[in-house]
């Protein structure tokens, strides 16, 4: 059978950023929380850390990024280099729901897409605000729903796993983080995310028609074709909330 991750090597081969923000987009992020000389950032799931190579990049800043699949710890690695920013980023090979000893806290906290690492949202921000420093940020990439999901996408996701925006809020709220910025992902920005990865997985299947995977990879880029074309571009939401402990 193929993992979840096998399958997003194969669908995210071209992508940097393994999640619907642009670049543009991403940029702002960094500007809204004032990335710059002297910022140090804890990524946790980096996957192939183009954030932090680029906050380092173009914004001066350092930091830590730790994700539990190699090769795309690799990627950022390589990233780091192609920018100049080696020095100022390390990548951690680990489990980010168990960070180890990283040397003190840090200005700004992010978990892009990957709130599972501590249970779900709720235990994700309590996992974040062990690493902030006092009135440092924190940036959750989540999904919302945009609108209420047919139950067969529901299910897919997890019954009550994610709420619309203002059921968001609500969570955030009683997780005591006062919401004070997103950037959300447009139906442009799904797409240049959703459309690319079945380009990725046409060429992988034209380049590798015998490998053993190839009918199962199909199928599963089949079904999530038809579940974002039917369903999720238009009630599927995704955004960056940035966070403050409150004080
Ligand atoms: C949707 S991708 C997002 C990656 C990155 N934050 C981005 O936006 O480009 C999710 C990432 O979480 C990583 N991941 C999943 N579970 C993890 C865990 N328990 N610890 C560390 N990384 C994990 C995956 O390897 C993958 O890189």
């Amino acid at each position: 059978m193929v993992s979840v991750v096998r399958y997003h090597e194969i669908s995210e081969s071209s992508h940097l950023i393994m999640n619907p923000l642009s670049l543009e987009k991403l940029l702002l992020v960094g500007d809204i929380c004032h990335v710059g000389q002297g910022t140090r950032l804890l990524d946790l799931a980096c996957g192939k850390g183009e954030m932090l190579c680029r906050f380092a990049s173009d914004l001066g800043a350092s930091g830590v990024g730790i994700d539990n699949h190699a090769p795309f710890l690799a990627d950022a690695r390589a990233r780091a280099a192609e920018l100049g920013a080696e020095s100022a980023v390390t990548f951690i090979e680990g489990d980010a729901g168990a960070p180890p000893d990283l040397g003190g806290r840090f200005g700004a906290v992010s978990c892009i897409g990957a709130t599972w690492i501590g249970g779900g949202l709720l235990g994700t921000l309590e996992l974040m605000g062990r690493w902030v420093e006092p009135g440092g940020w924190l940036l959750v990439g989540e999904v919302y729903w945009s609108e209420p999901p047919p139950p067969q996408i529901e299910q897919k996701y997890g019954a009550g796993e994610f709420a619309d925006l203002a059921g968001t809020l609500d969570r955030f709220d009683a997780a005591g983080m006062d919401l004070v910025e997103i950037i959300l992902a447009s139906s442009d920005d799904w797409d240049r995310y959703a459309a690319s990865q079945w380009l990725n997985v046409s060429d992988w299947l034209v380049a590798n028609p015998d490998d053993a995977d190839a009918a199962e990879v199909r199928q599963l880029r089949d079904t999530s074709r038809r579940d974002y074309l039917a369903h999720e571009r238009r009630c599927l939401g995704w955004g960056v909330f940035v966070l403050r402990a409150r004080v």
